[in-house]
């Protein structure tokens, strides 16, 4: 195409229009299209507000069609490929999965289409498939029997209890994938909360002991990373002083350093069977506050200088800010988790045909790469893989 040739854009109807469009804009250096259809390179100091720039020398513009033309890096598959910033692979995911009792029971969680509370062989087939698509690591998730469940959770530290045997058998059968666990006592309370209650209060210091032991008992039974996802201050590290007087300096801390209270677990607590126990109740005297950034940083870095190996922000989609500040800021392990909430929305777009599920899927998981996540915990990881895959 001829610029020249009067081919103009609406927007570059006059020299006026393009002027007024780069002071507001604040670029530095453009090109301008005279009335007549040529081209003139301009600069123009920045920050001018509305202002109509001067006139200055020519200069070499920074960006200046019809010279430079950014999509000719655009216009085939091959050029997309090679100037990609980020890509997306197995590697990328840890897939959280939800186990229950029971034999080949495949219990279809109505809230979050397409997940399955798995009894724990057919759990291991599933893990087993993961390690085939060459997803490094998954993390469990019980659903537990509302018999067991206490008001202080005690159950929670039973070596044989639904996640410490789903936890055996997964490393037994398919013992190169990585297993991480929550650390919290939410699945194992009547009342829904993470921690041990009193008198209306979540108490800290109270349940940080039954977190370590439930992190003990959990590596004891082959966990791999142990996920604090509970909130309470402090925690991170008394579970790793805990493991290590036990003999578990390997063991990793995966810390939920950023938990924001938030909507969007709503499906989860539905899969874990806490949502009736927890009710109308919150957690936002544990979880923080959506407003606050600056504190999700000081939540890092206490939980790094308390010994974390990874941390992590939780939600997703709608964090991305947080997830890019906690990167840049600390380059710690950073990993994303793109919660139930997140995953529904996309799944019932879907199904409504609202939106294409499979293109919206991997670009909100670019989005984390992007804003600077190492890993995704995703529901959808084996789709993503598979999608990936090109299958
Ligand atoms: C429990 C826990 C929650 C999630 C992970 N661990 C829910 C909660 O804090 O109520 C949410 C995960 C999701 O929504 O996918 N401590």
């Amino acid at each position: 195409m001829d610029c020249r040739a009067g081919s103009r854009h609406p927007l570059f109807d006059s020299v006026r229009a393009v002027r007024a469009f780069a002071a507001l804009t604040g670029e530095i250096a453009y090109g301008v299209i005279d009335p007549d259809g040529s081209m003139e390179e301009e600069s123009m100091p920045r920050d001018r507000g509305n202002e109509l720039p001067r006139y200055d020398a020519p200069s070499r513009p920074l960006w200046a069609y019809p010279r430079l033309r950014p999509r000719r890096n655009r216009q085939a598959g091959w050029t997309r490929a090679l100037v990609a910033e980020h890509r997306l692979g197995p590697e990328d995911f840890i897939w959280p999965l939800f186990v229950t009792d029971g034999e080949n029971v495949a219990a279809p969680v109505p809230s979050m289409p397409g997940v399955c509370r798995w009894s724990v062989e057919l759990l291991v087939e599933r893990v087993r498939e993961a390690r085939d698509a060459g997803i490094p690591a998954v993390a469990l998730f019980p659903y537990v029997d509302p018999a067991l469940k206490t008001p202080d959770g005690e159950h929670a530290l039973d070596p044989d209890n639904i996640i410490c045997r789903a936890i055996r058998a997964v490393k037994e059968g398919v013992p190169e994938i990585g297993v991480v666990c929550d650390v919290a006592l939410d699945p194992f309370t009547t009342h829904g909360q993470d921690g041990i209650v009193r008198g209306g209060r979540v108490l800290n210091d109270e349940t940080i002991h039954v977190l370590c032991e439930q992190a003990r008992v959990q590596v004891e039974a082959g966990c791999d990373v142990v996920a604090p996802s509970d909130m309470m201050d402090g925690r991170i590290g008394a579970v790793r002083d805990t493991l290590d007087a036990a003999g578990h300096e390997d063991a990793s801390i995966l810390a939920y350093s950023t938990k924001y209270a938030s909507a969007f677990y709503g499906p989860f607590r539905d899969a874990v069977g806490s949502a009736d126990a927890l009710g109308a109740a919150d957690k936002k005297t544990y979880q923080m506050d959506p407003a606050n950034t600056e504190e999700a940083l000081r939540e890092i870095a206490a939980d790094l200088s308390e010994g974390a190996d990874m941390v992590m922000v939780k939600p997703g989609l709608p964090y991305l800010d947080v997830i890019h500040r906690v990167k840049e800021r600390f380059g710690a392990p950073t990993v994303a988790y793109n919660v139930s909430g997140e995953y529904s929305m996309l799944k019932a777009a879907g199904e409504r045909g609202w939106l294409d599920y499979d293109l919206a899927l991997l670009e909100s998981l670019m989005a984390f790469k992007r804003a600077g996540a190492d890993a995704i915990l995703t529901y959808a990881a084996m789709e993503a893989c598979q999608l990936l895959a090109g299958e």
